[in-house]
Parts: C-alpha cells; sequence; structure tokens
C-alpha cells in the first residue's frame, strides 16, 4: 500500500550525496567530538533541576530508577547505532523508520521528533532563564522585573490563586512563607506589574528568548563553531560534576540512606519522566551522522560511550545528593548547588554549580538545535516537506531555513507554556520514537534481503526470554501485589478509566509481543528496548498521550494535504 512505501537504503545514501543543489554538508566530527556531542545534549535541565522532586518523591532509590531507565536507553541506543552504522545520514529515527516501516511511519517519526527536539528545548530555555536570573541576581544585586522572566498562563493562573488566597484572609507575607504557596508570588508580581498594550499584559521570558536566539544564530554559523563551542561547554560540566560527586562523598552520612524507598514503588514511579528527561539527547548524534568523518565506526561508539559515561555520573551524584541531606528536602529546582549551600564552608561551591548550570543547558539547548533542522533537511529531501526545509547556506553549509524556522519554534512557546507540561510531552515524544526504533531493528532483522551494517546489536534470542519476563511480571503482580491489581482493575468512571487505559495498552502489548518475540526469535536487546520504553510511556499519565494524539493528529493533517502529494518516492514508483 502506498502509505506504507518504503525507501531502500541504497536509494537514501544516493539522495544524500547527491540531492542537495547547494552542496554537502562539512565533515568534520570524529568519535570525541560525538561522544562530546552525546554528553552535551544529555546532561543539562534533568540532572541539575528535575532530579531533586525525582529525589524527594522517590527517596535514595531514586538511583534504581536512573539505573532502570539507563538499561532502557541503552537498549534503544544500540538499536539507534545499529541505525546509525547502517543508514549514515542526518534524519537519525526519521529516516529509520522509512526504511523499517515505511513513508507513513516515518512521518508520524519525524512529526514526534519535533517534540523531543524542539519542545525539549523549550523546556531547557525555560530552566536555563531560572537558573541566569537568581544567577544574575546573586551576582550583581540586581533582580530583573518578574514580568521579563515567566510566561503569560502561568503568570496569570499564580495571579488569579494569589488573589483567591488574599480573599481568604492570607497576607502576601504567609503567601511567601508557605513552601506550597511560595512560588505563586512571582507570578502574581508579574500579572500585576507588567505594562500594558491594548488591555493584554505583556509577560515573556526574556532570558529564554535570548539564550535561544543566541543558540540559533550559532547553529546557524556552522557546524565548526558549533562543535568547538560544545566541546568547550562538555569539559566545563564535567568538571563540575566530577567536582559535585568527589567533595560530596566526604559530606555524605550514609544514615540519609536509610530509608532507602521511603514511599515504596509508587514514589519511585513518579520520577520516571524527570529521570528519563535527563538522559534524553544520546540520540541527537546520530543527526550529525552526513557531518562525520567516519559515520559508521563513529556514531555507534559516540552514542553508547555518552550514554555508558553519564550513567556513572548520574548514579554517582543520586548517591552523593540523597546522602548530603534527607531526601526530603531535595524538592528543589536547583537540588546540586542546594545540598553544597547547606555545607557552611562550601557555599562558593553552590556558586560554582550555578555557573556551570547555565552553560550545561546551554549546550543541551546547541545540540537539540542541531538536530531539529538536519531532520526536516531530510524530510524535505524526501518531498515531505517544502524544498526550502533542505536549502544549505552556500557559505556557511548549515541547514539555514530550517535552522531558523527551528529558532522560531522554540520561541514561540515560550511566551505560553507551562514547563511540566513541556517537560512530559518532550519524554512522551521521545519514548515514542525509541520503540519505534527498536521496533525498526526488529523488523529488519526479520527481512532476510536488508543489507547487514558494520555495527551490529549482539544477537541473543528472546525467544523464551521475553515470554518468561512476561509470566513473571504477571505472577508477582496476580499473587505478590494485589494491592496494585485492585488499583489496576478497579474502576469507577469513565475518567478513571482513562487514566488507566495506557497501563491496559502496555499490558496487552506486552502479551503480544511476547507471543511475537517466541514466534519470530527477536533479538533480546532491541525487544527489551521496546518493552522498557513502552512501560515508560504508560507510565506518563493520560494526559501526555492526549496531547500526543492531538499532535500526531495535526501532523497526520499536513501529511495528507502537502507530504502525500509531493514525495519523491511516490514520485519514483510512479
Ligand atoms: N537530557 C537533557 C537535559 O537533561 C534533555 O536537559
Amino acid at each position: 500500500m502506498s502509505l506504507f512505501r518504503k525507501k531502500s537504503i541504497e536509494s537514501i545514501l544516493k539522495n544524500a550525496e547527491a540531492e542537495s543543489p547547494h552542496g554537502s554538508l562539512a565533515k568534520h566530527l570524529g568519535v570525541r567530538d560525538l561522544t562530546a556531542f552525546g554528553i552535551a545534549a544529555i546532561i543539562g535541565a534533568g540532572i541539575f533541576s528535575t532530579i531533586g522532586k525525582a529525589s524527594a518523591d522517590g527517596g535514595p532509590g531514586v538511583i534504581l530508577l536512573f539505573i532502570f531507565t539507563a538499561l532502557a536507553c541503552s537498549f534503544a541506543a544500540f538499536a539507534y547505532a545499529e541505525f546509525a552504522s547502517l543508514i549514515p545520514v542526518s534524519g537519525s529515527a526519521y529516516t529509520y523508520s522509512y526504511v523499517a516501516f515505511g513513508e507513513l511511519f516515518a512521518w508520524i517519526i519525524g512529526w514526534a521528533l519535533i517534540m523531543e527536539y524542539a519542545i525539549g528545548n523549550v523546556t531547557v530555555a525555560i530552566s536555563w532563564s531560572d537558573y541566569f536570573t537568581t544567577l544574575f541576581h546573586n551576582v550583581f544585586h540586581v533582580k530583573m522585573n518578574e514580568w521579563l522572566c515567566l510566561d503569560y498562563f502561568t503568570a496569570k493562573q499564580n495571579f488569579g490563586l494569589v488573589n483567591e488566597l488574599l480573599k481568604n484572609g492570607k497576607s502576601i507575607e504567609e503567601i511567601n512563607k508557605a513552601p506550597e504557596t511560595l512560588g505563586l508570588i512571582e507570578g502574581y508580581a508579574a500579572y500585576r506589574t507588567a505594562p500594558q498594550f491594548l488591555g493584554m499584559h505583556l509577560i515573556f521570558d526574556l532570558p529564554a528568548l535570548i539564550i535561544n536566539v543566541l543558540i540559533t544564530m550559532l547553529v546557524y554559523r556552522g557546524i565548526k563553531e558549533s562543535r568547538n563551542a560544545s566541546n568547550m561547554m562538555v569539559v566545563i560540566k564535567i568538571v563540575v560534576v566530577l567536582v559535585v560527586i568527589f567533595v560530596g562523598a566526604f559530606y555524605v552520612n550514609t544514615s540519609n540512606w536509610d530509608p532507602f524507598l521511603p514511599n515504596g514503588l509508587p514514589g519511585l514511579l513518579k520520577g520516571i519522566s524527570a529521570v528519563f528527561f535527563a538522559y534524553i539527547g544520546f540520540d541527537a548524534i546520530s543527526t550529525t551522522a552526513e557531518e562525520c568523518r567516519n559515520p559508521q565506526r563513529d556514531l555507534p561508539r559516540g552514542i553508547l560511550y555518552s550514554i555508558i559515561i553519564c550513567t556513572v555520573l548520574y548514579v554517582a551524584i543520586a548517591l552523593v545528593i540523597t546522602g548530603m541531606v534527607n531526601y526530603s528536602e531535595l524538592n528543589v529546582g536547583d537540588p546540586l548547588a542546594y545540598v553544597f549551600e547547606k555545607v557552611k564552608s562550601l557555599h562558593w561551591l553552590s556558586g560554582v554549580i550555578a555557573v556551570s548550570a547555565v552553560v550545561a543547558m546551554a549546550s543541551v539547548m546547541l545540540v537539540f538545535q542541531l538536530g531539529q533542522p538536519r531532520i526536516w533537511m531530510s524530510m524535505s529531501r524526501d518531498g515531505l516537506l517544502p524544498p526550502a526545509f533542505a536549502r544549505i547556506h552556500p557559505k556557511y553549509k548549515t541547514p539555514s531555513f530550517s535552522t531558523v524556522i527551528t529558532g522560531l519554534l522554540v520561541a514561540v512557546p515560550i511566551f505560553f507554556v507551562d514547563i511540566n507540561m513541556v517537560t512530559d510531552i518532550c519524554s512522551a515524544g521521545t519514548l515514542f520514537a525509541f520503540c519505534l526504533v527498536c521496533g525498526g531493528v526488529l523488523k529488519l532483522r526479520m527481512d532476510p534481503t536488508a543489507p547487514s551494517s558494520k555495527f551490529k546489536t549482539p544477537y541473543i534470542n528472546a525467544k523464551f526470554i521475553v515470554p518468561a519476563i512476561f509470566l513473571i511480571c504477571l505472577f508477582l503482580l496476580v499473587f505478590k501485589d494485589q494491592a496494585t491489581l485492585q488499583f489496576y482493575l478497579h474502576v469507577d468512571s469513565f475518567t478513571n478509566f482513562l487514566t488507566k487505559l495506557p497501563i491496559y495498552f502496555f499490558f496487552v502489548g506486552f502479551a503480544i509481543f511476547s507471543v511475537m518475540a517466541f514466534r519470530f526469535n527477536f533479538s533480546l536487546i532491541p525487544s527489551l528496548g521496546l518493552l522498557c520504553c513502552f512501560y515508560m510511556l504508560s507510565q506518563l499519565g493520560h494526559k501526555n498521550w492526549l496531547y500526543f494524539s492531538v499532535w500526531l493528529i495535526i501532523g497526520l493533517i499536513i501529511y495528507f494535504v502537502y507530504g502525500r502529494k509531493h514525495s519523491k518516492l511516490a514520485h519514483s514508483i510512479k
């Protein structure tokens, strides 16, 4: 069927070389640069910020979540590495899906990746702005106007909430002191003091916008400049992370690690989205395939090295911070700086950490901002997007038009969105992409005519292992965890049913997958990658599934109105 028409690997490689009338991308990247790019993309808002809440919810046992997520990401990383070595062009998961599943899936995944890179960058830009404004205040003792540091809707919502509290007799001082309402005051002040234009309050996050413009300019200017900036930022953040680990280790009080899981499994699982967000980024390396000197050898190495290095650092950091203070204190936006603030002689280190957080997050933005245009370029080369998206700058040799559009796409939501919502949506889009890439490797392995890549995931037959894992999970759920089973089975309203739908999907999908693994002798590593990512997706909450579905429907409309008609593959088949 034409919707599932597939590209051959040979034609993709030929197109990438021949299609751009403006020339090809400059090849400057080696394995060290790729590993650095990976680390640049991975270590950012997640470890400097969102780990705080995950640790407060999960306790010291959050390291288990880091290890589980690292395993899931490593399984998926193998699949990325295999595809990146097989098809070393810029489109990443989008191009891989085109080969494995056909055009419609490729479009869907390309569309989902916008959520990962562009929407992910909205999250990082907002977190960057939070750290930057605090730093600015501490260094220069100048406080920026609140209406220049926040998005419009958060300010409006907080204004309403504070007004309610004031009406109920609370004073501003009381609201400002209580930990649960403290954060509302900033929004209230922003809305109250903002200048107005035609009755509309002018509220926007200026630092987030500025960092977005600067990063867009750098990425537009050239891959070499981006690489140099990225390498420098990576060195700074690794040094700071190592200092946190080695200095912090001396201040660990092991009694803080007990209880290890104070809120049990449910508390731990609350942190899934935040911890997963901390790992997102290694896949972005594969979008630079055309700029690598030896992509087939270096891409798999870069992906796997960066994920291994980050896992070791993350687990060590989680152990240190949960050892330095009681887990319950960690529900703060800057946990790494916070734990050192508590040690009198180490206040200065807390400032150093805040500076490096600003650097770390800028480097995440850099790599994401680099990844998004290259995916659009690939989609445009295939005719699924207008030709301008594939335009390469004659002098800087970067995808110029796509880079500017990416900058705009990140800038516009900065005015409106709430950070928690974009973090979750970004994780959902990325997990979806990981599932498809793992599925793609399984599918290619079932095709005896598929070419073999230079890098191959080690094959272990999943025939018995996957069904056995399914049965063990089922056994544990039915006989050992009655409370969870009752929770899943108890449905008292349609809304309640909707909240549980993702987990039902997971269980049914797991059962079907086990049968398929048995029947087709699936390879174990991509199978586990798919199952782990699907499980995490099922834990993200039904609202994220809803947002994601709306996003996909918009994407499908664009595909049927434009992409399908202009697809070059369709024309070449005719
Ligand atoms: N992993 C990236 C971060 O934590 C997205 O900022």
